[in-house]
């Protein structure tokens, strides 16, 4: 290991005005981030009837439920908090499917990192909602590429009937939460359920396809189809413990392993099971990648609010953000003469080596060339790869396409998409067009993807998209009379669209990333995501060619 013993310089007064209006800014919108996963957490219309009548039943609030399985200590990242942000809103404007009714993340049972995918049924009965489906998918294919077993913790009633259509028949769909759940056992990864409520028809399938299956009894049931289905279709009539209660599927029919008298002692079980998975723990020594103590970063990861531009059409310079995220602010820049609206180099972040590229403003044919320098570097040293996107893309003008920008840009891209050692995104200002692309965005299956709370994301920034699309509009009219009212209404209408669809609570909302965050939590939620990766056996080994670009 080869480390600088330079001291590491910043040029951030955090004395001058700019420095403070940043600071209100940014401080202003982590508070209405907090705001908006307290309400995600426990608000929404009607939730505390919801909530007293779940207490009253003698069940556990599904937050406390993971709490009860966990190590005590043990973070649990929570993923896409926000999903459905905005796409339920009653007349009043209040999210009536808060967090979209499920849980997903990943916290640690003995050691060994666990995803874990719960269902509120204080929202909707737990229901599914589309963008429930999306998380409960999104968190099995985490699990998969980290190898990780899953915790399904269910209490759910099923497809939310009345958006059916979204949620049932596609690839990504329920089916394909079986199809994962299915496959991700026989990969070898544990799928251990806890039943804590009805589990019907789709629903059925999460227990029966687990590896281990624990039901409580009196609120854990199981059955294909409920009572008022058997009434209709049997005309039987068949109380709901009878039809698929805890004792009939322990003791009768097999589809349950263990019965617990209370959901106390079900997660007491659950953790006794995680002690014969024989899976890697988090600080499993013998990873692949090279890892050293931790130590803190020499200056304040609050000072991040100082930094982000309070106005986004500033911009920022990227490695003060560095500095900031990684142990001892140590890092070595990579040609930081040359390409200079990227910034490469080596860092550490919590003892886990990792190449970082980060944007500093539009991507030029130099900096591409330079960023794909860098992605072979750490392919061939198999380096993990962390893009700091803050980005409104790849230059334009004749100059640039006279020089190659097209090809460069692609050069970038391929390497991002073709490295093989993980990748990781925060989306930390813009990320726009192309750019977007080459900083390797949801599209090209970063491991992790989470954003700032001041970031934007869309093909173009609205101010942009009013002009490339108002010409366009005009063009389309081929000479036709325009009053200049006509052009601002039209020039309002789309700046209203690219403004709210660039926003980022539109996008965690979609689960275009794992969940917004605050800046200063960036450092400790990639520690977390790097020791994931250390733990597995290496990848196939990438191409080990370093072409000068
Ligand atoms: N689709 C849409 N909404 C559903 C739903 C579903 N599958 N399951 C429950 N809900 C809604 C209810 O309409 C109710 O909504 P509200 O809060 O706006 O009034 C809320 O969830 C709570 O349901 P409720 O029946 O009052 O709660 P409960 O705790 O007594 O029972 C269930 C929960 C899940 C056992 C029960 O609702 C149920 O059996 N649902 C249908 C299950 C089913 O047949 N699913 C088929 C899936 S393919």
């Amino acid at each position: 290991m080869t480390t600088t013993t330079r001291r590491p310089t910043s040029r951030i007064d955090t004395g001058s005005p700019g420095y403070a209006d940043n600071v209100e800014a940014n401080v202003a919108l982590a508070t209405t981030l907090a705001e908006r996963l307290r309400y995600a957490i426990d608000g929404g219309p009607g939730r505390q009837r919801s909530i007293d009548r779940h207490l009253g039943r003698g069940k556990i609030m599904v937050r406390d439920r993971i709490d009860m399985v966990i190590d005590e200590g043990s973070p649990f990242l929570e993923f896409s908090t926000l999903a459905g942000y905005g796409q339920h809103d009653d007349a009043d404007g209040n999210d009536t499917v808060p967090g979209a009714g499920i849980v997903t993340g990943i916290g640690l049972v003995h050691g060994v990192p666990y995803v874990f995918i719960a269902n509120d049924a204080t929202v909707k009965g737990g229901s599914l909602v589309p963008m429930a489906i999306k998380k409960h998918v999104r968190a099995q294919d985490i699990a998969d590429e980290n190898d990780l077993g899953v915790i399904y913790l269910v209490d759910s009633g099923g497809a939310f009937l009345p958006l059916q259509d979204e949620i049932f028949p596609d690839k990504d769909h329920f089916g394909g939460s079986f199809y994962r759940q299915a496959r991700l056992s026989a990969k070898g990864l544990p799928q251990l359920s806890v039943v804590l409520g009805g589990c019907t028809a789709g629903g059925a399938y999460v227990p029966a396809l687990s590896d281990e299956v624990i039901m409580v009894e009196g609120i854990g049931r199981i059955f294909l189809g409920g009572p008022p289905i058997v009434k209709a279709a049997l005309g039987e009539i068949v109380d709901a413990d009878d039809l698929g209660g805890a004792a009939l599927h322990t003791r009768v029919s097999g589809v349950s392993d263990e019965i617990a008298a209370t959901e106390a002692e079900a997660y007491g079980r659950l953790r006794r099971w995680c002690e014969d998975t024989n899976q890697r723990r988090i600080d499993d020594p013998t990873g692949w990648l090279d890892v050293v103590e931790s130590e803190p970063p020499a200056f304040d990861p609050e000072e991040l609010y100082g930094i982000v531009s309070a106005d986004d059409r500033i911009p920022f310079d990227a490695t003060e953000i560095i500095l900031r995220l990684v142990d001892a602010s140590r890092f070595r820049a990579f040609k930081p003469e040359w390409g200079t609206s990227i910034v490469c180099g080596f860092a550490r972040i919590h003892g886990h080596q990792v190449g970082i590229i980060a944007n500093n403003g539009i991507i030029f044919s130099e900096s591409a060339l330079k960023a794909t320098h860098f992605i072979e570097l750490c392919e061939q040293r198999r380096v993990p790869l962390l893009f700091l996107q803050n980005t409104s893309g790849y230059m334009v003008g004749s100059d640039s396409e006279a020089g190659g920008i097209a090809k460069n840009g692609a050069k970038m891209v391929a390497a991002v998409a073709n490295a093989t050692v993980p990748r990781y995104t925060v989306l930390i200002g813009g990320g726009y067009g192309a750019g977007n692309y080459g900083m390797c965005g949801r599209g090209f299956q970063p491991r992790f993807l989470f954003a700032w709370p001041n970031s934007r994301l869309a093909t173009m920034s609205a101010e942009t998209a009013q002009t490339v699309l108002v010409d366009i509009r005009l063009a389309g009219m081929r000479g036709a009379e325009t009053t200049e009212e006509e052009v601002a209404a039209m020039r309002a209408e789309v700046g209203e669209q690219f403004t709210t669809q660039s926003d980022p609570y539109y996008a965690t909302s979609r689960l275009w990333d794992d969940g917004l965050i605050d800046p200063v939590d960036t450092r400790d939620v990639l520690g977390l995501c790097l020791a994931l990766a250390a733990r597995q056996p290496e990848p196939e080994p990438g191409r080990k060619i370093v072409y000068r670009m």
